[in-house]
């Protein structure tokens, strides 16, 4: 036990916490907060979140809620109500048939993301997780003991990944594949086909596969595709979705995973020695956007097709940078090497730190998504704000 007069950096914590590093992604919000509350006018490429309101009759739902004083302790993994809306927006839109008992609600995809991996992943297991990779895959897996083992794609082939590509990984310590289809921070999407033969692949070889899904109606390639919808290989698949970047509800924190009820129900255990339920008026809300229109998830899209293609034309416009046009999510993730070397900035951290600190603009150096030559540009933004960052982009690169 510590003592309370032994002084903070002295306290050892456990092996688990110090295996891991903050989000970041946090950390340049966090850093961009700093400057604005100086009073410096950033431009937020950074945060990786919907600039639009949430739409209105979801927030209705949820000011009804409170007022019928839907308040209390919910059953762990979200209400039967919410998790048949769950199984029912699936089932609509890519031909699934989950059960009740094969979902559970969880405070924001993370979260069920977080329980998913501690459920399935022991210590000393091999995880296979596509790079780039959302900066939380990496911890997440190691604070649950698990070694990551990284898969290289190229980003001149879009940074696609093949079922070829995996099966030259997997081991017999291998659990888990992890895959993020549109990704963050790519963008990239996997065909059908190519998502077909990785689960196919994990089937045969008793492989588990999490399929982060946050972004699944974000696909600006073709029509939006689950891995769900493969009925016969559902054995030892994962699915996290979350209501955050469909519904623009990221301050709300309601996410779920479709998984095999004895995951489901080992989930529920952690979770209910965690969090308990999610927030009960969120759930109402969370009702309203699944089971009511999804016009206005439509209309969200065809924004983004819109805000990308001006800024994909934009970045392109800047000699030196290389920028692959990006097939879904809202990110886009240029090639910067070529100014390594010039103005004191040898790496992605560099740069990006040099761009927030002098031309205030808020972007987050690809290092946290494992590699060295990006930056990521979160284009959920107006127009303006995007040509108000390209302008401040254009005069720093051209400086260095
Ligand atoms: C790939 C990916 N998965 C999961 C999440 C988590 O989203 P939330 O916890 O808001 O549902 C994010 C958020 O940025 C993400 O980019």
């Amino acid at each position: 036990m510590t003592s309370v007069t032994e002084s903070p950096t002295a306290v050892k914590f456990t092996d688990r916490i110090n295996r891991i590093e903050p989000s970041a992604t946090m950390a340049v919000v966090a850093e961009a907060d700093k400057l604005r509350q100086q009073g410096i006018d950033v431009v937020d490429f950074g945060a990786g979140e919907p600039h639009f309101a949430t739409p209105q009759h979801i927030k209705d739902a949820a000011i009804a809620a409170i007022q019928g004083n839907f308040t209390r302790y919910t059953a762990v993994g979200g209400t039967a109500e919410l998790r048949d809306a769950i199984v029912h927006r699936h089932a609509v839109d890519f031909d699934s048939d989950y059960r009740r008992e094969e979902t559970i609600a969880s405070t924001g995809g993370k979260h069920a993301l977080f329980t998913a991996i501690q459920v399935l992943v022991d210590h000393g297991d091999e995880v296979i997780l596509p790079v780039p990779y959302w900066v939380s895959f990496k911890d997440i897996v190691r604070f649950a003991g698990g070694n990551c083992v990284l898969l290289d794609s190229d980003e001149s082939q879009g940074f696609r990944i093949t079922a070829g590509m995996i099966e030259r990984l997997i081991t017999p310590r291998t659990k888990l594949i992890i895959l993020n289809s549109p990704s963050n921070p790519s963008g990239a999407v996997m065909s059908a086909g190519d998502l077909t033969e990785v689960v196919r692949l994990a089937h045969e070889r008793g492989v588990w596969v999490l399929s982060d899904e946050c972004y699944v109606y974000l696909n600006y390639a073709g029509s939006p595709f689950s891995i769900g919808s493969l009925r016969d290989f559902r054995e030892r698949m994962v699915i996290v979705g979350s209501l955050s970047k469909t519904y623009a509800m990221t301050g709300w924190r309601l996410g779920y995973a479709l998984a095999p009820a004895a995951v489901v129900s080992a989930m529920s255990k952690l979770q209910s020695q965690s969090t308990s339920n999610p927030t009960s008026i969120v759930q109402k809300a969370a009702v309203a956007a699944l089971k009511g229109p999804q016009q206005c998830v439509i209309e969200m899209r065809a924004e983004y097709i819109r805000l990308r293609d001006h800024v994909v034309n934009g970045l392109r416009a800047i000699p030196g940078l290389k920028c692959t046009l990006p097939q879904g999510a809202f990110y886009v993730y240029p090639n910067v090497s070529s100014f390594f070397g010039r103005g004191g900035a040898n790496s992605a951290s560099d740069l990006a730190s040099k761009l927030l600190r002098e031309f205030h603009v808020a972007t987050v150096p690809g290092e946290g998504f494992g590699t060295r030559d990006h930056i990521r540009i979160s284009y959920a933004t107006s127009v303006a704000e995007l040509d108000r960052g390209l302008e401040r982009m254009r005069k720093f690169l051209a400086s260095l």
